[in-house]
């Protein structure tokens, strides 16, 4: 394979600054020694920071899905049934996740175009009063949707004694979530995506609370949060750590606190703006509705016409920018956008001019001054 550089604006793996790659150079280490004890320290203080919480904090040497079914299988012995919110690919996963670990999905279902809604979840909980926790994807990365009611579902978990399970894989350091004060039981992120590090770390924070459940979580050997927890006293993992990744994920996160998480939130957001500016004013339309549109994932519906394959091929090829299709039922009718981790002004001018040329060699007319213009604007009043 060519080495020739990219901009990676998937949703996820997303672009990975030249100090967290380089990071991972370092020499090996003992993961049973005093410098993995350091390392990993230093990771779960910084990661608590990320995570807003002063609960508990594991890596895992998985991809996120790993970091889902973990989530689950430690607490599906205690919580047998769960009410999941389905309106895209990730809340599909996350039902049938919950069904082959052998608890009960209650699934709510919902328009792709939009997140489940407060009124919603009351309605099942009303009729479904066994039910132990509700598990959400908080941002459905097949569609580019945000959940906006966490803190209501957070508290309302916490007077209904439920666990408030959330897969925040796409967008944990890239939009607001204070895990202690939206009262989240079990958070899952993934390294790849806002976290700016290379693919193949999960984390997780977990709270009081749901330990209490884990405790009576039996027969489960890689994934054992009670063996994470024990083996955390003596600063190792229970397994062999992936050591680079680690070291990759120790400077991103350094970096995500030396920028300060609210700056950090802002940039995503403004980035996100001046793209659904430019789209906008592409006369291209947006998948979800507004209310419930992502700042770190953003969905456009093809204009008709367009082939999809061409598009993302000619912006690959001949422009070196990556772009996500559609999945599942979507697949064909969107082009998704990722807006994470390193995410700036130069990333987002670069690929709306992209996709303008594109548009162009597909015969398409494009309204290149227009969007340039419009996302221009965005980043002289919002200064990032
Ligand atoms: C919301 C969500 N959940 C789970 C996953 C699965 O993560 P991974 O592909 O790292 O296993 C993804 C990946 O895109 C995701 O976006």
């Amino acid at each position: 394979m060519e080495e020739s550089r990219q901009l990676i604006m998937l949703p996820g793996p997303t672009n990975v600054p030249p100090k967290v790659m380089r990071a991972m150079i370092k020499p090996m280490i003992n993961h049973r020694g005093p410098e993995f004890r350091e390392l990993y320290e230093g990771i779960l203080g910084n990661a608590k920071y990320v995570f807003q919480t002063k609960g508990d904090v594991v890596v895992l040497t998985s991809s996120g899905t790993g970091g889902v079914e973990c989530a689950v299988t430690n607490v599906i012995q205690g919580a047998r049934k769960i009410i999941v919110p389905v309106g895209g690919i990730f809340g599909q996963r996350l039902r049938e996740t919950i069904a082959v670990m052998g608890g009960e999905p209650i699934e709510i279902p919902v328009d792709w175009k939009r997140a489940v809604t407060m009124d919603m979840i009351e309605n099942v909980i009303k009729k479904e009063k066994d039910a132990k926790a509700v598990a959400v994807i908080y941002n459905e990365t097949s569609t580019g949707s945000t959940i906006k009611c966490m803190r209501e579902i957070g508290e309302f978990c916490n007077e209904h004694d439920l666990l408030f399970i959330v897969d925040a894989i796409s967008i944990l350091g890239g939009d607001s979530l204070p895990v202690d004060d939206w009262h989240v039981d079990i958070c899952i992120a993934g390294s790849q995506k806002c976290l700016m590090s290379p693919p193949g770390l999960a984390i997780l924070s977990i709270s009081d609370k749901a330990w209490s459940t884990i405790e009576k979580a039996e027969n489960i050997f890689y994934f054992n949060l009670k063996s994470y927890r024990k083996y955390k006293e003596e600063g190792q993992t229970p397994f062999t750590p992936a050591i680079p990744l680690y070291y990759a994920l120790d400077e991103a996160l350094k970096m995500i606190r030396e920028e300060g998480l609210e700056n950090v939130f802002f940039r995503h957001k403004v980035c996100a703006k001046a793209f659904y500016r430019a789209v906008e004013e592409m006369e291209l339309v947006p998948f979800t509705e507004e209310e419930f549109r992502s700042n770190t994932v953003i969905a456009i519906n093809n204009p008709p016409k367009v082939s999809d394959v061409s598009l993302r091929e000619i912006l690959r090829r001949k422009y070196k920018v990556v772009i996500a299709g559609g999945q599942g039922k979507l697949k064909g009718s969107i082009f998704r956008i990722g807006t994470m981790g390193k995410i700036s002004r130069a990333e987002v001018m670069q690929t709306i001019g992209a996709l303008n040329m594109t548009f162009r060699d597909l015969g398409y007319e494009s309204k290149f001054d227009g969007s340039i213009s419009a996302a221009k604007e965005v980043f002289e009043k919002e200064t990032i």
